[in-house]
Protein backbone atom coordinates (compact mmCIF):
# COMPACT_ATOMS: atom_id res chain seq x y z
CA UNK A 1 0.00 0.00 0.00
CA UNK A 2 0.96 3.03 -0.77
CA UNK A 3 2.44 5.35 2.41
CA UNK A 4 0.01 8.74 2.49
CA UNK A 5 2.11 10.13 5.91
CA UNK A 6 5.60 10.47 7.17
CA UNK A 7 6.49 10.99 10.44
CA UNK A 8 10.08 11.24 11.12
CA UNK A 9 10.27 11.11 15.19
CA UNK A 10 13.32 11.48 17.56
CA UNK A 11 13.94 10.24 20.56
CA UNK A 12 11.77 6.92 19.58
CA UNK A 13 13.50 4.34 21.54
CA UNK A 14 11.30 5.18 24.81
CA UNK A 15 9.44 7.35 26.33
CA UNK A 16 7.18 9.73 24.35
CA UNK A 17 9.12 9.15 21.01
CA UNK A 18 8.06 5.59 21.47
CA UNK A 19 4.68 5.72 22.59
CA UNK A 20 4.41 8.14 19.20
CA UNK A 21 5.77 5.93 17.22
CA UNK A 22 2.90 2.99 18.64
CA UNK A 23 0.35 5.51 18.31
CA UNK A 24 1.26 6.52 13.79
CA UNK A 25 1.91 2.78 13.13
CA UNK A 26 -1.95 2.19 14.25
CA UNK A 27 -2.62 3.64 10.78
CA UNK A 28 -1.88 1.45 7.85
CA UNK A 29 -0.69 4.31 5.48
CA UNK A 30 1.54 5.63 8.00
CA UNK A 31 5.69 5.43 7.48
CA UNK A 32 7.53 6.07 10.86
CA UNK A 33 11.18 6.77 10.69
CA UNK A 34 12.68 6.88 14.28
CA UNK A 35 16.22 8.34 15.67
CA UNK A 36 17.83 7.61 18.70
CA UNK A 37 21.11 6.11 19.73
CA UNK A 38 19.59 2.90 20.86
CA UNK A 39 17.30 0.71 19.33
CA UNK A 40 14.13 1.18 19.16
CA UNK A 41 11.77 -1.59 20.43
CA UNK A 42 8.83 -1.70 18.14
CA UNK A 43 9.30 -3.48 14.83
CA UNK A 44 7.14 -3.05 12.11
CA UNK A 45 7.12 -2.96 8.13
CA UNK A 46 6.32 0.59 7.88
CA UNK A 47 9.25 1.48 10.82
CA UNK A 48 12.78 2.26 9.77
CA UNK A 49 14.84 2.74 12.76
CA UNK A 50 18.28 5.17 12.47
CA UNK A 51 20.55 4.77 14.84
CA UNK A 52 21.98 8.42 15.57
CA UNK A 53 23.51 10.17 18.42
CA UNK A 54 21.73 14.04 17.80
CA UNK A 55 24.36 15.01 20.23
CA UNK A 56 26.80 14.89 16.89
CA UNK A 57 26.54 17.33 14.59
CA UNK A 58 28.56 14.79 11.77
CA UNK A 59 26.51 12.36 12.63
CA UNK A 60 23.46 13.83 11.74
CA UNK A 61 24.79 15.32 8.34
CA UNK A 62 25.93 12.08 7.27
CA UNK A 63 22.35 10.36 7.61
CA UNK A 64 19.93 13.49 6.17
CA UNK A 65 19.25 11.75 3.18
CA UNK A 66 17.82 8.63 4.96
CA UNK A 67 15.98 10.67 7.51
CA UNK A 68 14.30 13.05 4.71
CA UNK A 69 13.67 10.49 2.05
CA UNK A 70 12.21 11.24 -1.33
CA UNK A 71 8.58 10.31 -2.28
CA UNK A 72 5.70 11.13 -2.77
CA UNK A 73 3.49 12.08 0.60
CA UNK A 74 0.45 13.37 1.51
CA UNK A 75 1.88 14.89 4.69
CA UNK A 76 5.15 14.78 5.86
CA UNK A 77 5.97 15.58 9.71
CA UNK A 78 9.22 15.76 11.51
CA UNK A 79 8.96 15.38 15.84
CA UNK A 80 11.76 16.60 17.14
CA UNK A 81 10.87 14.69 20.54
CA UNK A 82 14.70 13.74 21.68
CA UNK A 83 16.01 15.47 25.03
CA UNK A 84 18.06 15.20 27.62
CA UNK A 85 17.76 17.09 31.00
CA UNK A 86 21.38 17.29 31.52
CA UNK A 87 23.18 17.08 35.32
CA UNK A 88 20.82 18.79 37.74
CA UNK A 89 22.78 20.88 39.23
CA UNK A 90 23.48 25.10 39.94
CA UNK A 91 25.91 26.90 38.05
CA UNK A 92 29.43 26.26 39.39
CA UNK A 93 28.58 22.63 39.81
CA UNK A 94 28.51 21.34 36.33
CA UNK A 95 30.62 20.03 33.78
CA UNK A 96 31.57 21.85 30.57
CA UNK A 97 30.52 18.77 28.80
CA UNK A 98 27.16 18.85 30.29
CA UNK A 99 26.13 21.91 29.79
CA UNK A 100 27.28 21.28 25.85
CA UNK A 101 25.53 18.20 25.43
CA UNK A 102 21.90 19.59 26.28
CA UNK A 103 21.80 22.68 24.10
CA UNK A 104 23.35 20.36 21.50
CA UNK A 105 20.43 17.83 21.68
CA UNK A 106 17.58 20.20 23.08
CA UNK A 107 18.51 22.84 20.33
CA UNK A 108 21.33 22.51 18.00
CA UNK A 109 19.83 18.81 16.58
CA UNK A 110 16.32 20.00 16.37
CA UNK A 111 17.04 23.30 14.36
CA UNK A 112 19.81 21.29 11.86
CA UNK A 113 16.37 19.01 11.55
CA UNK A 114 14.36 21.81 10.93
CA UNK A 115 16.90 23.26 8.44
CA UNK A 116 17.17 20.24 6.34
CA UNK A 117 13.04 19.97 6.26
CA UNK A 118 12.97 22.96 5.13
CA UNK A 119 15.24 22.77 2.30
CA UNK A 120 13.85 19.16 1.23
CA UNK A 121 9.92 19.88 1.41
CA UNK A 122 9.64 23.28 1.55
CA UNK A 123 8.82 23.11 -2.38
CA UNK A 124 6.29 20.22 -2.07
CA UNK A 125 3.50 21.66 -2.54
CA UNK A 126 1.22 19.12 -2.37
CA UNK A 127 2.39 17.21 0.91
CA UNK A 128 0.44 18.85 4.38
CA UNK A 129 4.18 19.49 6.58
CA UNK A 130 4.16 19.99 10.22
CA UNK A 131 6.97 20.24 12.56
CA UNK A 132 6.53 19.75 15.99
CA UNK A 133 9.53 20.46 18.84
CA UNK A 134 8.51 18.95 21.98
CA UNK A 135 9.96 21.47 24.40
CA UNK A 136 8.43 22.26 28.31
CA UNK A 137 6.99 24.19 30.41
CA UNK A 138 10.46 25.31 32.09
CA UNK A 139 10.87 27.15 28.70
CA UNK A 140 9.35 29.77 30.11
CA UNK A 141 9.95 29.15 34.29
CA UNK A 142 12.94 29.49 35.43
CA UNK A 143 14.12 26.45 37.46
CA UNK A 144 16.82 26.10 39.66
CA UNK A 145 19.11 23.14 38.70
CA UNK A 146 18.00 23.35 35.28
CA UNK A 147 19.49 26.26 33.76
CA UNK A 148 20.42 24.71 30.51
CA UNK A 149 17.75 22.82 29.99
CA UNK A 150 15.55 25.53 30.50
CA UNK A 151 17.26 27.77 28.40
CA UNK A 152 17.55 24.86 25.81
CA UNK A 153 13.99 24.83 25.92
CA UNK A 154 13.24 28.56 25.53
CA UNK A 155 16.24 28.78 22.57
CA UNK A 156 13.51 25.78 21.18
CA UNK A 157 10.57 28.04 21.45
CA UNK A 158 11.84 31.12 19.78
CA UNK A 159 13.61 28.77 16.88
CA UNK A 160 10.24 27.72 16.41
CA UNK A 161 8.65 31.04 16.48
CA UNK A 162 11.03 32.36 13.62
CA UNK A 163 10.28 28.93 11.67
CA UNK A 164 6.75 29.86 11.07
CA UNK A 165 7.38 33.64 10.10
CA UNK A 166 9.59 32.41 7.76
CA UNK A 167 7.07 29.93 6.67
CA UNK A 168 4.25 32.64 6.48
CA UNK A 169 6.82 35.19 4.47
CA UNK A 170 7.73 32.19 2.24
CA UNK A 171 4.65 30.67 2.00
CA UNK A 172 5.84 27.18 2.65
CA UNK A 173 2.67 26.19 4.16
CA UNK A 174 4.85 24.20 6.95
CA UNK A 175 3.06 25.16 10.38
CA UNK A 176 5.30 24.81 13.39
CA UNK A 177 4.58 24.03 16.95
CA UNK A 178 6.29 23.93 20.01
CA UNK A 179 4.26 21.44 22.60
CA UNK A 180 4.94 21.19 26.30
CA UNK A 181 3.95 17.91 27.06
CA UNK A 182 3.07 18.26 30.69
CA UNK A 183 4.73 16.17 33.19
CA UNK A 184 5.21 12.34 32.03
CA UNK A 185 6.11 9.36 33.76
CA UNK A 186 9.60 8.55 31.33
CA UNK A 187 13.37 7.89 32.50
CA UNK A 188 13.39 11.39 32.21
CA UNK A 189 11.48 12.31 35.26
CA UNK A 190 13.38 9.02 36.77
CA UNK A 191 16.40 11.11 36.18
CA UNK A 192 15.17 14.35 37.60
CA UNK A 193 13.74 12.15 41.02
CA UNK A 194 17.80 10.82 41.43
CA UNK A 195 19.06 14.45 42.05
CA UNK A 196 19.49 16.05 45.10
CA UNK A 197 17.45 18.74 47.04
CA UNK A 198 21.02 20.94 47.55
CA UNK A 199 20.93 20.71 43.26
CA UNK A 200 17.23 21.14 42.69
CA UNK A 201 15.15 22.78 45.44
CA UNK A 202 12.13 21.24 43.54
CA UNK A 203 13.11 17.73 44.09
CA UNK A 204 10.19 17.20 46.70
CA UNK A 205 7.71 18.26 44.46
CA UNK A 206 8.83 15.67 41.60
CA UNK A 207 9.37 13.11 44.32
CA UNK A 208 5.51 13.79 45.50
CA UNK A 209 3.98 13.87 41.75
CA UNK A 210 5.01 10.25 41.35
CA UNK A 211 4.08 9.13 44.65
CA UNK A 212 0.44 10.54 44.20
CA UNK A 213 0.28 9.29 40.61
CA UNK A 214 0.24 12.85 39.27
CA UNK A 215 1.91 11.83 35.94
CA UNK A 216 0.85 11.75 33.00
CA UNK A 217 1.63 8.36 30.91
CA UNK A 218 3.57 9.00 27.37
CA UNK A 219 0.90 7.39 25.68
CA UNK A 220 -1.36 10.37 26.65
CA UNK A 221 1.62 12.58 25.57
CA UNK A 222 1.54 10.86 22.68
CA UNK A 223 -2.46 11.03 22.01
CA UNK A 224 -2.47 14.93 22.78
CA UNK A 225 0.49 15.43 20.01
CA UNK A 226 -1.21 13.33 17.55
CA UNK A 227 -4.69 15.20 18.39
CA UNK A 228 -2.45 18.56 17.55
CA UNK A 229 -0.88 17.09 14.23
CA UNK A 230 -4.45 16.03 13.10
CA UNK A 231 -6.04 18.98 13.80
CA UNK A 232 -3.56 21.25 13.04
CA UNK A 233 -5.96 23.69 11.81
CA UNK A 234 -7.83 24.48 14.89
CA UNK A 235 -4.49 25.48 16.46
CA UNK A 236 -3.54 28.62 15.72
CA UNK A 237 -0.47 29.59 17.94
CA UNK A 238 3.20 28.34 17.51
CA UNK A 239 3.79 27.76 21.25
CA UNK A 240 1.43 24.98 22.43
CA UNK A 241 0.71 23.00 26.18
CA UNK A 242 -0.99 19.45 26.16
CA UNK A 243 -2.48 20.64 29.61
CA UNK A 244 -4.70 22.99 27.72
CA UNK A 245 -6.08 21.36 25.45
N1 LIG B 1 9.00 13.50 30.74
C1 LIG B 1 8.61 14.71 31.04
O1 LIG B 1 8.00 14.96 32.11
C2 LIG B 1 8.84 15.83 30.09
C3 LIG B 1 8.37 17.11 30.44
C4 LIG B 1 8.57 18.16 29.58
C5 LIG B 1 9.21 17.94 28.37
N2 LIG B 1 9.68 16.70 28.06
C6 LIG B 1 10.36 16.54 26.76
O2 LIG B 1 9.80 15.43 26.08
C7 LIG B 1 10.79 14.85 25.21
C8 LIG B 1 10.82 13.35 25.43
O3 LIG B 1 11.22 13.13 26.78
P1 LIG B 1 10.99 11.76 27.56
O4 LIG B 1 10.51 12.13 28.88
O5 LIG B 1 10.22 10.79 26.69
O6 LIG B 1 12.52 11.30 27.70
P2 LIG B 1 13.21 9.86 27.78
O7 LIG B 1 12.25 8.81 28.19
O8 LIG B 1 14.45 10.08 28.59
O9 LIG B 1 13.60 9.59 26.25
C9 LIG B 1 14.48 10.44 25.60
C10 LIG B 1 14.69 9.97 24.16
O10 LIG B 1 15.65 10.86 23.56
C11 LIG B 1 16.69 10.06 22.98
N3 LIG B 1 17.99 10.71 23.04
C12 LIG B 1 18.60 11.20 24.14
N4 LIG B 1 19.83 11.60 23.80
C13 LIG B 1 19.99 11.35 22.48
C14 LIG B 1 21.07 11.50 21.56
N5 LIG B 1 22.26 12.01 21.93
N6 LIG B 1 20.87 11.14 20.28
C15 LIG B 1 19.70 10.60 19.90
N7 LIG B 1 18.66 10.42 20.71
C16 LIG B 1 18.82 10.78 21.99
C17 LIG B 1 16.70 8.79 23.82
O11 LIG B 1 17.23 7.71 23.06
P3 LIG B 1 18.70 7.07 23.28
O12 LIG B 1 19.07 7.26 24.71
O13 LIG B 1 18.51 5.67 22.86
O14 LIG B 1 19.59 7.84 22.33
C18 LIG B 1 15.22 8.56 24.09
O15 LIG B 1 14.64 7.85 23.04
C19 LIG B 1 12.10 15.57 25.55
O16 LIG B 1 12.35 16.56 24.60
C20 LIG B 1 11.84 16.21 26.89
O17 LIG B 1 12.62 17.35 27.11
C21 LIG B 1 9.50 15.65 28.89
Amino acid sequence: MKATSLFIITGTSKGIGQALVRLALQENQNRVIGISRSKAEVIHPNYLHLACDLGKIEEIENKLNEIFPEGEFERIVLINNAGVIGEVAHLGKLSNQSIGQVFAINTIAPAILMNAFVKKYAQSKEAEKIVVNISSGAATKAIDGWSGYSASKAALNMLTQAAQVESDLNLSSIRFFAVAPGVVDTAMQQEIRNSSSEDFSSLGKFIGLKENNQLSSPEYAAEKIMYLIGKEAKFKEVIQDVRKF
